[in-house]
């Protein structure tokens, strides 16, 4: 920023695209093809991938979000994501800037256009621009818009050593607000950096009631002593799609007598503590075992065999499962 506005100047188009250019150059980015409603197609240089300061996600957080994967490019579960997407659109009274088969269309070849064959699709509704008012300015058009970028990476201990979590300080999010993916991130934000901050992996959030929720972008599951995979109620946490489909996968772990049945409850602190395994879930870690929650010790205090065993389950279905879509690159 100029140290004072006396030399403040008014840009041309061009002198904007060289200064967005420049900031890209000083902070490169991976994003290899984004589109955008409001653009009218797809760019790939990662300078050009911007919304309009007016739009109201924003400067009011009035959007919504989701990210799915792409694995040896196909993309897997994205109807399970989108359709995730479309509840928490009609929970934020968001208009849609079309049909569902519309933005699946324009998500798979904006995916094909970046040539990227493993990594994330991450794309968002905004209730578009035209003012800087709370609800959407008369005849706004919602805008859609679709990244393709590497994913989100996670230190390689977290797999051989396990992570570790503390219970955070910030409040839950209400139950609406958990349950709707919206661009309201601040106080998974804020969790994750507390936990940093405190030389921890990422927090937990526990509910009103003493509830266990879910973590700053991922769900949280357990095995208790009695060998019961265990996840938290979906009414008050996002309901995660990893977790649904390993809730589904997990029944194979029944059928060879690793586990003893699979439900979906309250989760009370002390039985998470007691736990013989508990478990971090999600599209971008995928499975990882928790081996300490604040000063507790979980299970042996190493990633546990059921935690390696539904990871390789997610991975052969990632691999191999019905739910790949072709990409025509
Ligand atoms: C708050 C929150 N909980 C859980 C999840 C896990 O959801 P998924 O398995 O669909 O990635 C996510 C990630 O999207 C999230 O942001």
């Amino acid at each position: 920023m100029p140290a004072s506005s006396t030399g403040l100047r008014i840009l041309s188009a061009s002198d904007v695209i060289e200064q967005l250019q420049q900031l890209r150059t000083k902070q490169p980015v991976k994003f290899t093809a984004f589109y955008s409603s409001q653009l009218g197609g797809i760019v790939t240089d990662p300078a050009l991938m911007v919304i309009p300061f007016d739009d109201h996600m924003v400067h009011r957080g009035h959007g919504i979000f989701d990210t799915a994967g792409i694995v040896n490019g196909k993309i897997y579960d994205l109807d399970a994501h989108l359709d995730r997407f479309l509840k928490s659109a009609e929970r934020s009274k968001l208009k849609l800037p079309g049909t569902r088969d519309e933005m699946r269309d324009i998500i798979i070849k904006t995916t094909a256009a970046s040539g990227r064959r493993d990594g994330s699709i991450r794309y968002w509704l905004s209730s578009g621009p035209g003012n800087l008012d709370l609800t959407p300015v008369a005849g706004a058009e919602p805008g859609f818009f679709v990244m393709i970028f590497p994913g989100l990476v996670y230190p390689e201990k977290w797999k051989t050593d396990g992570v570790r979590v503390m219970t955070t300080t910030y409040p839950i999010k209400p139950p609406l607000y958990a349950i709707t993916k919206t661009t309201n991130y601040l106080p998974n934000v804020l969790m994750q950096m507390e936990a940093k901050e405190k030389g921890f992996d990422n927090g937990v959030f526990i509910d009103h009631d003493g509830h266990v929720g879910e973590s700053s972008n991922m769900n949280v599951a357990f095995v208790s002593t009695d060998g019961v995979l265990v996840h938290p109620k979906f009414d008050h946490i996002l309901s995660g799609c990893t977790s649904l489909r390993l809730l589904e996968l997990a029944r194979t772990l029944v059928s060879r007598g690793m586990l003893k049945d699979v439900k979906v409850t309250d989760v009370s602190l002390n039985d998470a503590l007691a736990a013989n395994e508990m478990l971090l879930i999600g599209s971008s870690v995928k499975v990882a075992g928790i081996v300490q929650w604040d000063q507790h010790t979980i299970g042996t205090g190493k990633p546990g065999p059921v935690a390696a065993a539904l990871l390789q389950l997610l991975e052969e279905d990632m691999r191999s499962g019905d739910r790949l879509i072709d990409v025509p690159y």
